[in-house]
This record gives C-alpha cells, sequence and structure tokens, in this order.
C-alpha cells in the first residue's frame, strides 16, 4: 500500500523542549507500523528526556554526539552519512527555534544538525515552543525559508503551554503527527478530486430520549475519508454520531436523522466527481415522534415505521460524471444481495461486507469486502484494517478515473 511506513528507515530527531515526552509515544506509534527508527538527540534534549528510553523502545543505538562510539563493538561508521542515506524520512518533534534556526542557515554544529546537510529524504519538521518565540520574526524568516526549501511544515497547535502563556505553539499529538506523515508520503493521485463521503449510523427519534439506531462506529468511513484527504483530495465528510475525532484538513458535517443525512449528501452532490457511501442509514423511521418520554405501561406497545429516502439510489438517479460508490452490509446471501443493490441504485462499485462476525463490518477496525464493479466483475479482498481497505478501494477508483 502506497501510504504503509512497514520497513521504512525513519530517523527521529529530538530536540530540547518540554514537548519532548510526546516523542517517545510517537515512537511507539511508529513502531507499531512496523519502521525502523533511529534517534538522534540533541545535547539539550537530553536535559528533558535520558537516551535510553529511546534506545529501549527504539532497539537501536541512540545518537546525541557526533564523535559518540555507539556501536560498542565496532563502530566505524561515519553515522551522520550512514543514517542520512538509509533514512527514508527524517521527523524532527520537537523542532526547537534553535534547530530551525541552524538548519535554515545550514549551520551543522551537533550531530543532529550535521545529519541534516547530508540528508535527501523528505523531512517533517514539527516546531513546538513558546507562542511569542513562534511569533518572532527571525523564526518566522527561518520557517518560511525551509518551507521554501521543501521542508514539510507540521503546524503546531493552539492552546495553553506549558509556560503558562496560551497561543500556538503546542506540539501536536503523536498521532496527528503521524497522520501528517503519511499524508506527506501518500502519492497525490486523487489531486483536484472532490470526494464526499458519508459514515456512521443515523439515528430516528422515538420520543425525546429514545432512538432507532445501529452499531456503526463511522470507523469505515472515516478511514476513506482520511485516506482520500491523504491522497490530495478536498473532502467532505457527512457523518451520523461516531465517538471518533475528525481527520485533519476534512470538512465534517454532522447528522442525526437519514433526512438531516439526505439533506447534507444532496446539498454538496452537485461538487463530488466522487460519492462513497458508508453510512448505515436506518431504512425506517417512526411515523410519530412523541413528545414526551413514553411512560412504562402496558406489556405490549406497536412501533409503527415509515420508509426513509433511499440515498444512495436518489444519488444514482441524479448522478452525472461522477464515481458512486456504495457498501452492503449483509448477513446473508452477500454477493446476490449486493449485486442487486449495484444494479438498483446505479453504482459503480459495491463494497458487499460481511457483517455477521465480529472481525467485519460493524466496529470492528478490520473489515472483509467483495468488491462488485458495474461491468459485472468482482474481486474478493482477504480481512484487513479498513485503514487498508480504505487505500484499496480508491486505487480502484483511480483506476476508473
Ligand atoms: O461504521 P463502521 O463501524 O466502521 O461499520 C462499517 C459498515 C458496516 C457500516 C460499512 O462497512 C457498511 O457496510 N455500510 C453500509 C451499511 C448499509 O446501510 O448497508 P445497506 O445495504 O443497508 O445499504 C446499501 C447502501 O445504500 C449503503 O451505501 C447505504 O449508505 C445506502 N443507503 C441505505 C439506505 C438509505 N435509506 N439510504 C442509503 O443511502
Amino acid at each position: 500500500m502506497q501510504t504503509k511506513i512497514e520497513n521504512k528507515n525513519i530517523v527521529l530527531g529530538v530536540c530540547g523542549g518540554i514537548a519532548a515526552y510526546k516523542s517517545v509515544e510517537l515512537l511507539r506509534l511508529l513502531n507499531k507500523q512496523g519502521a525502523k527508527v533511529r534517534v538522534v538527540m540533541t545535547q539539550n534534549a537530553r536535559s528533558f528526556i535520558g537516551p535510553l528510553t529511546f534506545e529501549a523502545l527504539s532497539g537501536n543505538p541512540v545518537c546525541f554526539d557526533l564523535f559518540q562510539n555507539i556501536d560498542r563493538k565496532n563502530d566505524a561508521s561515519i553515522r551522520h552519512i550512514d543514517w542520512a542515506r538509509d533514512a527514508d524520512v527524517v521527523i524532527i518533534a520537537p523542532a526547537t527555534a534553535n534547530i530551525i534556526g541552524k538548519i535554515a542557515n545550514g549551520i551543522a554544529d551537533d550531530a543532529l544538525t550535521t545529519l541534516m546537510l547530508a540528508v535527501t529524504a523528505p523531512v517533517l519538521l514539527c516546531p513546538s515552543m513558546n507562542t511569542q518565540m513562534y511569533a518572532n520574526k527571525a523564526f518566522c524568516r527561518n520557517l518560511s525559508t525551509l518551507r521554501d526549501d521543501g521542508y514539510f511544515i507540521v503546524e503546531p497547535e493552539a492552546g495553553e503551554l506549558a509556560c503558562g502563556d496560551s497561543g500556538p505553539g503546542r506540539l501536536p499529538e503523536p498521532k496527528d503527527i503521524l497522520d501528517r506523515l503519511l499524508y506527506r508520503l501518500a502519492q497525490k493521485d486523487l489531486k483536484n478530486k472532490k470526494v464526499l463521503v458519508t459514515a456512521g449510523p443515523t439515528r430516528e427519534p422515538i420520543d425525546p430520549v429514545r432512538f432507532i439506531s445501529n452499531p456503526s462506529s463511522g470507523k469505515m468511513g472515516y478511514s476513506i475519508a482520511k485516506a482520500a484527504e491523504h491522497r490530495g483530495a478536498k473532502v467532505v465528510l457527512i457523518s451520523g454520531p461516531t465517538n471518533l475525532l475528525d481527520p485533519i484538513n476534512v470538512e465534517v458535517i454532522k447528522v442525526e436523522t437519514a433526512k438531516e443525512m439526505a439533506r447534507a449528501v444532496f446539498e454538496r452532490m452537485e461538487d463530488a466527481n466522487i460519492i462513497i457511501k458508508t453510512a448505515a442509514v436506518s431504512d425506517y423511521r417512526p411515523v410519530k415522534l412523541e413528545k414526551q418520554k413514553i411512560k412504562k405501561g402496558k406489556d405490549e406497545i406497536s412501533l409503527f415505521l415509515k420508509k426513509n429516502q433511499d440515498i444512495l439510489k436518489e444519488l444514482g438517479r441524479k448522478k452525472k460524471d461522477q464515481i458512486l460508490v456504495g457498501f452492503a452490509a449483509e448477513t446473508e446471501n452477500l454477493e446476490i444481495n449486493a449485486e442487486k443493490k449495484l444494479a438498483e441504485k446505479k453504482l459503480d462499485i459495491i463494497a458487499a461486507n460481511l457483517v455477521n462476525r465480529s472481525s467485519s463490518g460493524f466496529g470492528s477496525d478490520t473489515n472483509k469486502v467483495v468488491l462488485l464493479y458495474k461491468d459485472k466483475t468482482r474481486e474478493a479482498l482477504p480481512e484487513m484494517l479498513k485503514d487498508d481497505l480504505a487505500h484499496i478501494l480508491l486505487d480502484r477508483i483511480v483506476k476508473i478515473l
């Protein structure tokens, strides 16, 4: 998969800032993704965190001195050159004003800055510092030089800082730095494309405190939205209620009911080149919305339901030169049912999704689908992470484009 960092050589540069503790978590996340990480620390970073922590977690010696013998048995390497040459990507997190000033001006006076002069791989710089320092003119000049030189800057977050000030300067959470790394590495094959994704369940209210819904977590749709953004698309995500954080750089529209989702989708459909509907939309809604909470009384009561509009079918009817992708959640006759929906809703692709096992469908991090195409071909995919499936689906869409 194009954005995978499995087996990639990553150099993680750590500078002396209060946020240095977050680079430990970043290292763990990179490890989890199968990357091989080598850590280079500045002398100042060692005042905040010990090299042993990084050594234990990375399984590699940590470099903090140009002249240090880190391979205790046989260290004949010219480390800053070897590590720079081996690197598929370099991340400096946190990057202080000092390191940014030095790199921008070609200064090489320690292990990290010397290595940086020899690096040809992509570099992510994650500035983190006091708000006033971040606004300082000399610093801004240096950062702008680095941006122009092709360095990828992961903007700091705004908020309360360790020094007590409030404003931009906080190192983003490690998962967000990882997300930007995947963005930086992804091929931008959806550049200039507008992608509309729906995700999550809908809720159809019965009374003020009860509703009809389903266990969709939104994970599949959010994975697709994230993957499309990484590949350069402008993404709108229309989401039912979920516990997920908004993907970075994606416009998220929150809805509750099928009617609200339909309205939001129809408002945005004209603009989209690609529409992917992973949302588990309620097929029915209660005919009557009780104004007050229904009181417990009779042993049996009836709930009358009315059919909701089929959003995807309507999209199929209205579509013009757009790619339309649906998901079919099935507990039986997977491919037969999905095939019917593909034709009925005039789709280009439908992902037939078996939802009666814990590792596929609702709520899980993994999914197993068969892709059915308009030209009647089909492709059974193995069970995989929803993040990976999102990229495979986009690969297939790019082929059609
Ligand atoms: O959110 P997760 O926990 O990650 O779970 C993912 C998922 C199981 C919800 C997802 O992979 C999935 O299968 N989504 C489709 C669920 C569904 O509603 O399937 P369906 O067969 O009922 O509908 C077929 C298609 O029509 C879907 O694309 C659906 O969005 C659309 N539809 C359905 C009803 C309706 N009124 N309007 C619609 O647009």
